[in-house]
């Protein structure tokens, strides 16, 4: 039984249950009598003994996911995906790098607004080099154990130097979100030296890796101290598009309506292109109608509540990109004709009507 994580593990079976239900009829059955009979639990405890404790309580500090099992592969910018692959192969290729004098990237921060995809990326690198991910969120610990944040962090990130595994301090703005509040000032202050010192000592060969949605809220002396600073830009179509085909699960659907659903989730992040595709994928199977039809309505009720700032030229953007009528274009945003020329002309010095 796949273990670790119970949520992935039934969304993978889900998946696979989909995928031979045509040609293995009686292995898709199979599973989702699987899911049926309940949760799917990890078969053994994944939690060390050892496992970091806070003092008082005695609640685990970390969450521990091994093996850690994707459901979908994450999607990003060739830029990104390319320093990310480059940390596992430095990783893979250890002996190499140490025979000529170098260690592999020992830190690395992951910056980007929420949504897109951070935690995906670590939790992929820890999947690529087989290794348990252990993750410290801040802002919990920050906000459950204040007062002993400091200790508990360092008794965590004690115990992750001690074992094969990579570590993701998540959530690491939480830190520099609270120096406001004067009462906190030492015990911040406190922490901010652990964690300087911590990334300093970090061992070659082990991977700490930290994500965040501000690296300007962070002191500078903070992420200064990263050898890596990795920015994930928001999707753009191309990423949208490869999101509408993966959610789905629908490699035949139509290139143009991919297209144009991609469009109409414009600005937005692939964790809430997941969150719509998953709605309409149940609300279709409830109904028997297709998925990429209630996935279209749901594009379009999204789209007419953005604010008329923004859906204007977003509409105007649909024009100009996709083969659609002024008129198509009306219909599916609720934009009309005249705002729509009005902003086709600001953006491009004039469009003729199609
Ligand atoms: N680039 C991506 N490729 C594929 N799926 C993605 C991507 N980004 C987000 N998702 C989907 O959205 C979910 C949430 O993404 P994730 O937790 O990685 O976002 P995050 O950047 O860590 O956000 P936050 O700053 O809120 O923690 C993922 O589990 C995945 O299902
Ligand atoms: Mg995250």
């Amino acid at each position: 039984m796949v273990g670790g994580n119970p949520v992935s593990a039934s969304a993978l079976l889900r998946k696979l249950a989909r995928k031979y239900k045509k040609t293995a009829p009686n292995f898709a059955r199979a599973i989702v009598d699987v899911l049926r009979a309940g949760p799917v639990r990890a078969a053994t405890p994944t939690v060390a003994t050892s496992q970091p404790l806070d003092s008082e309580t005695r609640l685990p500090l970390i969450r521990e996911e091994h093996p850690v099992v994707l459901v979908n592969e994450p999607i990003l910018d060739g830029a990104v995906e390319s320093v990310l692959r480059q940390i596992v192969d430095e990783h893979r290729s250890r002996q190499r790098l140490l025979e000529a004098g170098l260690a592999p990237t020992r830190t690395a921060l992951l910056v980007g607004a929420p949504g897109v995809g951070k935690t995906l990326a670590a939790r992929w690198i820890a999947r690529e080099l087989d290794l348990p991910l252990l993750v410290l969120d801040l802002s919990s610990v920050m906000s459950s154990f204040l007062g002993r944040t400091g200790v508990n962090v360092r008794r965590v990130l004690d115990y992750a130097r001690s074992v094969p595994a990579v570590l993701l301090l998540d959530e690491l703005d939480a830190v520099a979100k609270r120096r406001d509040d004067t009462t906190e000032i030492g015990e911040l202050k406190r922490l901010v030296t652990v964690l300087l010192q911590e990334i300093d000592s970090w061992p070659d060969g082990a991977l700490l890796l930290a994500a965040t949605n501000h690296a300007d809220l962070l002191d500078p002396a903070v992420w200064r101290r990263f050898d890596i600073v990795l920015d994930f830009p928001m999707p753009d179509h191309r990423a949208m598009e490869a999101g509408v085909k993966a959610f789905l699960d629908e490699p035949e659907a139509d290139g143009d309506v991919v297209a144009l659903i991609a469009r109409l989730y414009d600005g937005e992040n692939l964790s809430r292109l997941e969150r719509d595709v998953f709605r309409a994928r149940r609300a279709a199977t409830m109904s028997g109608t297709s998925s990429v039809d209630a996935l279209v309505n749901m594009a379009k009720d999204r789209f007419a509540r953005l604010p008329t700032s923004v859906r204007g030229p977003a509409a105007a953007r649909l024009l100009e990109t996709t083969d659609l009528s002024q008129r198509a274009v009306h219909e599916l945003t609720g934009v009309s004709r005249d705002t729509l020329r009005k902003y086709s002309a600001s953006t491009s010095g004039g469009t003729d009507a199609k």
